[in-house]
């Protein structure tokens, strides 16, 4: 496995693959990497020729009194479940070499970015935007693969590839869970014992929604339902439950998929998940 921390030592390293001809799987993270992640490069290693990751944790996406400051690092462990895992190339670029002092572009994103993840944090998904589509050039990838428990991001990184003319397909992969359904994020690792008992709340909300759903409920019953389980407890601190149309987040459509959304805050981590319901094929 190679590391590299300069934009010009990435391409270095991957123009001599694309010139031999492999395919170049991608998968962004900001590090602290979880089974989640590594199924991520597991979907890449089965697709491409060359995996590689980027650990960077990007500052424009975090908001002010954020846990940009408290996230997560640990590189050593961080490269060695990534060697572990069959990755071929690590770019860990500094603050200082993706953004330089005298950057003067942002990507803005409007729409889907103002709702749910959007409303809590202004200002993310055009941090989230300007990282993906600057890492998504640096990298010239063929694919790059990203996790569905953030699917709002996932929503906003398509519509950005489609509308920037971003060569690279989006590939999503499945929420990983931990047996009692909890989904995995690296902000768990804020999580005390009870704090950790409590964040389960947020996937048996959604089971709560999901059934309302499939026994005909509307989208305004599956959030009342998912509402009242979170709302319930003094340990969770409700932000929104809502059931939304996966490509827009406004109100589905009569028979259409449903996505259910949940976050909270438990103790000192602000936790998301989703669950997606397909709509039944006639
Ligand atoms: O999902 C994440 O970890 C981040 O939002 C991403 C895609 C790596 C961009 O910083």
């Amino acid at each position: 496995m190679k590391t590299c921390r300069t934009e010009h030592e990435l391409r270095t390293l991957l123009r001599v693959e694309r010139s031999a001809g492999r395919s170049i799987g991608f998968v962004p993270t900001m590090g602290a990497l979880h089974d989640g992640h590594l199924s991520l490069i597991g979907a890449a290693r089965q697709d491409c020729d060359v995996v590689v990751l980027s650990i960077f944790v990007n500052p424009l996406q975090f908001g002010p009194g954020e846990d940009f400051g408290a996230y997560p690092r640990d590189e050593e462990r961080d490269l060695r479940l990534a060697d572990q895992a069959g990755v071929d190339i690590v770019f860990l670029p500094s603050v200082e070499e993706m953004y330089p002092s005298d950057r003067a572009t942002t990507v803005s994103f409007s729409g889907i970015s103002e709702v749910l993840e959007g409303a809590s944090r202004p200002g993310h998904f055009d941090g989230v935007c300007t990282v993906v589509a600057k890492l998504l050039n640096q990298t010239s990838a063929d694919y790059a693969y990203f996790g569905q428990k953030d699917a709002q991001q996932v929503a906003v990184v398509k519509r950005m590839a489609q509308d920037l003319s971003i060569q690279t397909d989006i590939v999503v992969c499945p929420i990983v869970r931990e047996p009692d359904g909890l989904a995995l994020s690296s902000r768990n690792a804020y999580l005390d014992a009870g704090q950790r008992k409590a964040a389960t709340s947020l996937s048996r909300s959604l089971q709560a929604g999901a059934e309302v759903i499939r026994n005909g409920g509307s989208p305004e019953d599956a959030e009342a339902a998912m509402a009242l389980l979170l709302g319930d407890r003094a340990d969770v601190e409700l932000d929104y439950a809502a059931a939304v149309d996966p490509s827009t987040f406004s109100k589905p459509g009569p028979g259409g998929s449903v996505l259910l959304a949940v976050a909270a805050r438990v103790g000192p981590a602000r936790l998301i998940d989703n669950l997606l319901i397909e709509a039944k094929r006639t």
